[in-house]
């Protein structure tokens, strides 16, 4: 369940790819429900569901980054240089950093006429009180390009552990697929 200093834990896991589905899911819903004419059949629906999915979303986060705030991080890998330590720390400060000003302008987007957002239709999300002159229209950018350059930064991501695994021959992605090796055969592996 628990991270340890060389594994993920599986909570960790899970959390990990659950987001990863949910961006490239919100992004593609996202980025196909803009383009919809009033007459098509989704037109109402997927709206409805990109902002209900991007709200039950947000909650993923906070608990994911509770999580990690109050576990181990998993060290480094040998392999790992002084380099790649700085640049994925960037990136994933950035990922995350991301992940929520974009959650925050879709919901000023969506709550710009001052209504709230109802969520699966269970229970709503109120809007603000007061909302600020084409706030629509700046958070709409906003969501739209922050959006396209989160989606550019997790290829990034994605293809920097690909080059791990694939090249360094290292253990960077098997630690977030859950085959990671444990701090012993690691240690072996440095003294090889
Ligand atoms: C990481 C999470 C999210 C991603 C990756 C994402 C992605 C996208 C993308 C790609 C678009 C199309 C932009 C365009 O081409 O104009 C879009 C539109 C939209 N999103 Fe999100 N979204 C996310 C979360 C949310 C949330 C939490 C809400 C609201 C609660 C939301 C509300 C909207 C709305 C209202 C639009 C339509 C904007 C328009 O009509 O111009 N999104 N989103």
């Amino acid at each position: 369940m628990n991270n340890t200093s060389s594994k993920y834990g599986l909570v960790s896991i899970f959390l990990h790819w659950l987001s990863a589905l949910t961006i490239i899911g919100l992004f593609a819903l996202g980025y196909y429900m803009v383009d919809l004419t009033y007459y098509h059949e989704w037109y109402k629906t997927a709206p409805e569901l990109h902002k209900s999915i991007g709200l039950v979303f947000f909650l993923l986060m906070v608990m994911r980054l509770a999580w990690r705030v109050t576990q181990i991080t998993p060290s480094h890998l040998p392999s790992h240089s002084a380099v790649e330590r700085k640049l994925g720390k960037i990136i994933h400060s950035l990922l995350y950093l991301l992940i929520f000003i974009i959650m925050i302008s879709g919901y000023l987007i969506s709550t710009a006429d001052g209504r709230g957002i109802a969520v699966f239709e269970l229970f709503d999300v109120p809007a603000l009180g007061s909302s600020i002159e084409n706030q629509e229209d700046i958070a709409g950018l906003v969501h739209k390009w922050l959006a396209y350059l989160l989606i550019a930064l997790s290829a990034l991501h994605a293809l920097a552990a690909l080059k791990h695994h694939f090249i360094d021959k290292d253990n960077t992605l098997n630690r977030i697929i859950g085959k990671g090796q444990t701090l012993e055969n690691i240690n072996e592996k440095t003294v090889n």
